[in-house]
């Protein structure tokens, strides 16, 4: 069957409504649609104008492929759909199952669709009312048929529009809408940053095995190429994006590993509900212009038979270690496992997590690992709340009071500029200030040399002042390192 439709944007759907009215048309049930695009292993739908996905219609799903583009005013092409299981269990089932195969996640479109049907030329038509995420309101206006009704339906669909004033025609589907309609990314002339968004329709190469992912960054290195690192366990954010960016601009191929590391977890902790929007990840990914993805699964990373831990004494135990046990063995073990599958020359870690960033520091020159550590800047909401993932665990009254963490480093930071030296009275107001804020519950407040990670009592060279801040069983961090020596007004 071929697929013929016209799509247009509209500021609003009142005067189609009307057109339907007086035909008679009968509207069918709103309902939400996901539509989740793949890329294919062998070649890219993007250059072949093919276009593959997993339509997830309220519980109905369906999967669906359609053919490039072919000529004619009206959109033409060949489209074969075919009905799964009902549920989400079973379109996960699928979407595991194409990732399987070689499939890639490309994008989401999610939009909340009115069909109406009726007759028009001897044709069945359906004129659809798109609300879409992130990109507006449209309508498309369809008749599905065979080839030799080709030219007539065409016909029947402009006249069609025509009556229905319909003027600014969309020719790209939401797909290639949702690509292009990304974020712009911060970096480079006008010029480099369209060549990244032409590149970033390419989607990243996904590993799961160690096999494959020292394949991969094999190809790469016999080009020559310089191998970035970004470890994240997922729920990609700006945070992780600006690594990611950081990663583009030094080395020549970007991996990012997203693996939940059930190793730095505590038996109480949230491992089982921790956010995995995997396509949405890989999609950020892609715009990102990332070469490959590693996902390696649990008994990839720790098969039955796994004994190994890393631990780096004295730094593990203090801060965060102290109320999570065990947390920086986990997370040491898991990067020094990252490191050496994937031997990159550089890997880029987070300010955010800055005493991971000192430990990993330790653990590199302790064991000779041969690769560079860059701490990128902490990314911050505009209030100032620094970006997490489990930012996502937070009420709207938690997450409006979640500032005070920064408010709290805001205020050490102008008691120091004013001349204050010692922790102790500084570590009080920030208490007081986390104590007085409805719902917040002090973890710890720190002042640390950054080189030991020690508490200490008079201030001087570069401190970290950390802490940590539990809203209900949110466990939130922030950090600022500052230099005490070039801070002005000294007493
Ligand atoms: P994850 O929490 O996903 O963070 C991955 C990296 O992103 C870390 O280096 C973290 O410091 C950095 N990051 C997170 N939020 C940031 C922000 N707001 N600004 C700047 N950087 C930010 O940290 C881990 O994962 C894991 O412990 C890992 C290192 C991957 C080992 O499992």
């Amino acid at each position: 069957m071929l697929e013929i439709e016209m799509k247009f944007s509209v500021s609003d759907f009142s005067a189609l409504e009307q057109h339907m009215a007086n035909w008679r048309a009968t509207p069918q049930l709103a309902i939400e649609e996901a539509d989740h695009y793949f890329n294919a292993p062998d070649r890219d739908f993007a250059r072949t104008d093919e276009a593959f996905r997993l339509r997830c219609i309220g519980i109905q799903n369906r999967i669906t492929y359609k053919g490039p583009k072919q000529g004619g005013l009206a959109k033409t092409r060949t489209e074969i759909e075919l009905a799964l299981e009902p549920g989400a269990e079973a379109a996960d089932k699928w979407r595991r199952l194409a990732v399987a195969l070689g499939y890639r996640p490309t994008a989401v479109v999610k939009k909340r669709r009115t069909c109406y049907d009726f007759q028009r030329g001897g044709f069945a038509l359906q004129a659809c009312c798109d609300e879409v995420e992130s990109l507006g309101r449209f309508v498309e206006i369809e008749i599905v048929t065979n080839a030799e009704q080709k030219q007539r339906a065409q016909d029947v669909i402009l006249q069609t529009t025509r009556e229905l004033g319909l003027t600014s025609s969309e020719q790209r589907s939401y797909l290639e809408m949702v690509l292009a309609n990304l974020p712009p990314l911060s970096l480079g002339t006008p010029g480099e940053r369209r060549e990244i968004q032409e590149r970033s329709r390419l989607t990243p190469t996904i590993t799961t095995t160690v096999a494959d992912t020292r394949n991969a960054i094999a190809a790469a290195r016999t080009q020559g190429k310089r191998i970035g690192l970004v470890p994240t366990m997922g729920a990609l954010h700006a945070g992780h994006e600006s690594l990611i960016q950081t990663a583009r601009r030094e080395t020549d191929f970007v991996v990012v590993s997203i693996f939940v590391n059930q190793t730095q977890f505590g038996p109480k902790e949230d491992l089982s509900r921790y956010p995995r929007p995997f396509d949405a990840d890989v999609a950020l990914c892609a715009r990102a212009n990332v070469d490959l993805v590693f996902q390696p699964t649990p008994e990839v990373m720790y098969p039955a038979s796994f004994k190994t831990f890393v631990e780096v004494n004295e730094m593990q135990n203090v801060l965060c270690g102290a109320a999570r046990l065990g947390h920086f063995r986990g997370v040491a073990t898991v990067v020094l496992k990252l490191f050496n599958i994937l031997q990159p020359d550089v890997a880029y870690f987070g300010q955010k997590d800055a005493q991971q960033a000192r430990l990993l520091m330790q653990m590199v020159r302790d064991l000779d690992v041969p690769v560079e550590l860059r701490i990128c800047p902490i990314v911050r909401a505009a209030d100032g709340l620094a970006l997490s993932s489990r930012n996502v665990y937070l009420d709207s009254e938690q997450r409006r009071h979640a500032t005070v963490l920064f408010r709290a480093l805001e205020l050490i930071r102008a008691r120091i500029d004013a001349g204050e030296r010692q922790a102790e009275p500084l570590i009080r107001a920030a208490r007081a200030l986390i104590d007085a804020t409805p719902g917040a519950r002090v973890d710890y407040v720190a002042i640390v040399d950054f080189g030991q990670l020690q508490p200490i009592e008079r201030l001087q060279g570069e401190v970290l002042v950390a802490l940590a801040v539990y809203f209900g069983t949110t466990r939130l961090i922030d950090n600022m390192l500052i230099d005490v020596g070039h801070v002005s007004n000294v007493s």
